[in-house]
Parts: structure tokens; C-alpha cells; sequence
């Protein structure tokens, strides 16, 4: 298969991982004859430092004319320090989110059986837990209507969405759930918002056709609750955009580190694959950021594509890097030298020899 990536490293540890994304897409490229080729484009605070504004046009037309996209991170604390700053690094993400229609955000969150005693909630809570998160992505409070009173005392964010926003998403949830554990819980704030309650009377008309999938309604609170307490009773969760950027962080409690929790965004047109990890400045160039979150995410490139021995390859090589503690210090006590690098590194080897690969 032949398939052109944008690669968007974007800030802090963006750079790093993406790099060892990369080189298992190369290592899978070569060991099952494909041809992938890469074309990097500027997004987030180098971008703003380079050309002013944090999505260039010229990295939307590279996406637009890509077959999917892999996203690094963005993010800059000194940004995030001046609430007057008018350009911002997120604006290339969510800029990039809207130009590409890329709506459906899918984020699987699984134990790993390794990692157990690395997650501080107690190991028989989150045993076996195999839960992906449907969050709505091109929508809600996060591209509604601001507004910043002239005083600058007062100021708002709208939360909109309409039925198609809601169904669209919903119809790619259910089937998620048909394949899976038959179960669907929406999780809203329909107690309170009359956003959420749409939400609600959207997914019950279109449960009716997915009769096979069990359905459940929950509050964002009461979920938030459940996720840490009980996260074996959730398949998959739907809801909406800013409730499924604070659930799936949360649920990297559960894995033991967020560098391990991958996504794929995806539109009607273009698709883009990022982990869901930020730039985590401070620890930029010094060889310690988790590569598997964007590795992960390389495979759910994959999928999408259809191949999925190759993508399963790559999973398994991210097994036995953590079965074999070959991690870098997010989740390991004992081998804190293994770097960024090595940990890609150790997956490329295995891709070319799944059954040699050992720690050397
Ligand atoms: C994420 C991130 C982004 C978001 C930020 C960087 C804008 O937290 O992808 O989850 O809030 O969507």
C-alpha cells in the first residue's frame, strides 16, 4: 500500500515521539513492502515562532493532500502563563481539527497487565479494564461563541451543538459498541445543560437501531466518579467535546502513564492520529518522554488502513517492551536509563525480528 503522512511534531516532547513513530512506520513499511513517505509541516508555538501564526496555510494544504496525518504535541508553558496572549499553540490543533472535519475522536484505554502496580488505584478495580472513549471533537464549548466585554470584566463561552454533530458521532460509537462489549454509556450534564439534553433525546432516537448494544446515561460527575472507582462497567463512552478531554485524561490513571494513551481522529475526508499526551515541556530533549502513546497511535493509523497484521505487529512490540520493563522512567523504577530512543528503538528491531527482540 502507498500512503503519504503528514508528520506534525509540533512542540516539546512532540518532536521526540513522533521521531519514533516514524521509524516503526519505516520499520513496518520495509518488513511488509509498503511505501510510506513523510512530509513534516509546522504546527503549535514552532510554528508561531516561525511564521507567527501557530497553523500555517501551507501545513493545512500538506494535510489536506495527505492520506492521514500524525499529530506530535503542542503546548508552551509560556503561553499558558499570559491569558492576553492572542496567538496560542492550541490554535494550531483545534484549527487543524476544524479545517480537516475531524469530529470523531476515538480513545482506547486499556490495562495493561504489566503496568497494573504502576496505576495508583488499586490493581482489582482496574484489572481487565478495556474501555474507548467516543469524544465529539469539531464541536462544543470549545468552538462556540467567546466573548470578552469591553471592561474585560465578563466574558463567555458558548456550548452548541446540533442533531448531525450528534448523530454522526453516535452512529460510529454504537457501531464501535456492536463490536465490542455491546454496551454504550453517554455521558452529559443533561441535569443542567440543555446542550446535554440534546444529546440525550439525539442518542435515544438513534439507539433504536442499534436494539443489540445496551444503553446507559450518566452525569459527567457521576461518570468521573465511576471511571477511577470502576472502570471495568464502561465500554464505550460517547460525549461531548470538553467532558471527553477531561474524562480521557483522567482515565490515564488507570494505565499507570499518560504517555501510553493514543488517538485517531476522524473525519468524513481526512483522518489524523495523535497521542493524547501535550507537549510536557519541561521534559523536552532530555530522552525521557514515552514514545508508546504515539507509537500507539502509528497502529491506529494502521487499523484505519486495514492492515491489521501490521498494526497488530506493532502492538505486540509494545508488549513485550513493557513485559521486559524496556520503558522510560514514567513507569519504570528499574531501567531509568532507557530513553525515548531506545524504546523506539526497541520496537523497530522487534517489527523486523518479533521472535529474536531482547534487551541488549
Ligand atoms: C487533547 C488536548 C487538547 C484538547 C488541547 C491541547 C487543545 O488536551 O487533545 O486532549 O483540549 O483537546
Amino acid at each position: 500500500m502507498k500512503l503519504n503522512i503528514g508528520v506534525l511534531p509540533g512542540d516539546g516532547i512532540g518532536p521526540e515521539v513522533t521521531a519514533q513513530a516514524v521509524k516503526v512506520l519505516k520499520a513496518i513499511a520495509m518488513e511488509f513492502n509498503h511505501v510510506f513517505t513523510f512530509e513534516k509541516a509546522l504546527v503549535g508555538g514552532v510554528a508561531i515562532e516561525k511564521t507567527g501564526t501557530a497553523l500555517p496555510d501551507e501545513t493545512v494544504e500538506i494535510c489536506k493532500r495527505a492520506d492521514a496525518v500524525l499529530f506530535g504535541a503542542i503546548g508552551n508553558t509560556k503561553y499558558d502563563e499570559d491569558p492576553d496572549a492572542e496567538v496560542r499553540p492550541e490554535q494550531g490543533l483545534l484549527g487543524l481539527r476544524k479545517a480537516l472535519g475531524l469530529h470523531t475522536n476515538i480513545r482506547p484505554v486499556i490495562a495493561y497487565e504489566d503496568l497494573l502496580n504502576k496505576s495508583s488505584l488499586k490493581v482489582k478495580a482496574i484489572k481487565d479494564t478495556n474501555l474507548v472513549i467516543y469524544r465529539e471533537l469539531t464541536g462544543g464549548i470549545y468552538f462556540g461563541k467567546r466573548h470578552l466585554s469591553d471592561d474585560g470584566n465578563t466574558a463567555s463561552d458558548v456550548c452548541e451543538y446540533q442533531r448531525f454533530e450528534i448523530e454522526r458521532i453516535a452512529h460510529a460509537a454504537f457501531k464501535a459498541a456492536q463490536s465490542r462489549k455491546r454496551k454504550l454509556t453517554l455521558v452529559d450534564k443533561a441535569n443542567v445543560l440543555e446542550s446535554s439534553r440534546l444529546w440525550r433525546r439525539v442518542v435515544k432516537d438513534i439507539a433504536k437501531q442499534y436494539s443489540d448494544v445496551k444503553i446507559e446515561y450518566t452525569y459527567i460527575d457521576n461518570a468521573a466518579m465511576d471511571l477511577i472507582i470502576n472502570p471495568k462497567q464502561f465500554d464505550v463512552i460517547l460525549t461531548e467535546n470538553m467532558f471527553g478531554d477531561i474524562l480521557s485524561e483522567e482515565a490515564s490513571v488507570i494505565v499507570g502513564s499518560i504517555g501510553l494513551l493514543a488517538s485517531a481522529s476522524i473525519g468524513d475526508e481526512h483522518v489524523m492520529f495523535e497521542p493524547i499526551h501535550g507537549a510536557y515541556t519541561k521534559a523536552a530533549n532530555k530522552g525521557i518522554a514515552n514514545p508508546i502513546a504515539s507509537i500507539l497511535s502509528a497502529a491506529m493509523l494502521l487499523d484505519h488502513f486495514g492492515l491489521d497484521e501490521e498494526a497488530n505487529r506493532v502492538r505486540e512490540g509494545v508488549d513485550k517492551s513493557l513485559k521486559l520493563h524496556i520503558t522510560t522512567p514514567d513507569l519504570n523504577n528499574k531501567y531509568d536509563h532507557i530513553s525515548t530512543t531506545k524504546v523506539g528503538d526497541f520496537i523497530e528491531d522487534f517489527i523486523h525480528n518479533p521472535d529474536e527482540t531482547n534487551l541488549n
